[in-house]
């Protein structure tokens, strides 16, 4: 069986008299594929939020390849193994592509020297294979603003990945991309995910991204995972389509 890379135990959290995180029990395995559906203030980026250092329970705990993380910073959680990327992708607009990925090179590394593009050969190899696996070779020297959405998804995800994760959240990688360039930027995605063996877990609306991706799917209801199992069965139960889908 493979390790449990993520878990939370009893993880809870209200705003005021809201319960966004209502007791959470859930395990991740390395390997795994997880979609994250439910309907709008569900609780799905609070839960990534907790787990991810930016916001504190009130109670529970998260932990990660066996050891408790509950509390630690956001930095410390990337340092240990589990990076995230936002609803909104988090670029630097003026900077190119090159230099962002430099930047995440730079951070991981904590070193001045590769944030200006003057690190080892082996950071410049590294970022030339990034470059290849996101498809933004040909436009490395342009600014971020520059890109479409589908490609600042995509470089919001590369910068993640120059962290060197084991984990890897993406919050709705999709959003805002238009319909048909959607699957492109999945499959893009998938295949640097399977190539640098990082284990993900996406929150995703549209059902057909979550039934070719994931293999598994969690539906968050009310602060709470309402069903967890295989993508056909979870997205095939009367209640989901009912209560998540809206069908
Ligand atoms: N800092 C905060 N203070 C108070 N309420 C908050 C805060 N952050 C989130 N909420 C509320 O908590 C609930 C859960 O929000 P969350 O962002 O986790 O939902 P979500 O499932 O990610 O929704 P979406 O699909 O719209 O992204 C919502 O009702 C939201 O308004
Ligand atoms: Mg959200």
């Amino acid at each position: 069986m493979s390790q449990v890379l993520l878990e939370t135990r009893k993880l809870k959290l209200a705003f005021g008299g809201l319960v966004v995180a209502n007791e959470i029990d859930f395990q991740l395995h390395s390997g795994e594929r997880l979609a994250v559906i439910g309907q709008n203030g569900a609780g799905k980026t609070t839960f990534i939020n907790i787990c991810t250092g930016l916001l504190r329970p009130d109670g529970g705990n998260v932990y990660f390849a066996g050891d408790d993380i509950t509390g630690r910073t956001p930095r410390s959680i990337v340092r240990r193994g589990m990076a995230r990327s936002f609803q909104l992708p988090q670029l630097f607009l003026d900077h190119t592509v090159r230099e962002s990925l430099q930047i995440a090179s730079a951070s991981r590394q904590g070193k001045l020297s590769a944030w200006m593009g003057l690190g080892k050969a082996s950071d410049r190899i590294e970022i030339d294979h990034m470059l290849d696996l996101i498809g933004l070779r040909d436009r490395q020297h342009e600014p971020c603003s520059n890109l479409p959405e589908g490609q600042r998804k995509l470089l919001d995800v590369a910068m993640s990945l120059m962290l060197r994760p084991q984990l890897l959240i993406l919050d709705e990688p999709t959003s805002g991309v238009s319909t048909e360039d959607k699957h492109t930027v999945m499959e893009t995605l998938m295949s640097a995910l399977d190539e640098q063996k990082v284990t993900a877990i996406f929150v995703e609306h549209d059902v057909d991204i979550v039934s070719r991706y994931a293999t598994r799917v969690a539906a968050w209801i009310s602060g709470g995972i309402a069903a967890d199992g295989k993508p056909a069965d979870v997205l095939s139960n009367p209640m989901i389509q009912k209560e998540v889908l809206g069908l």
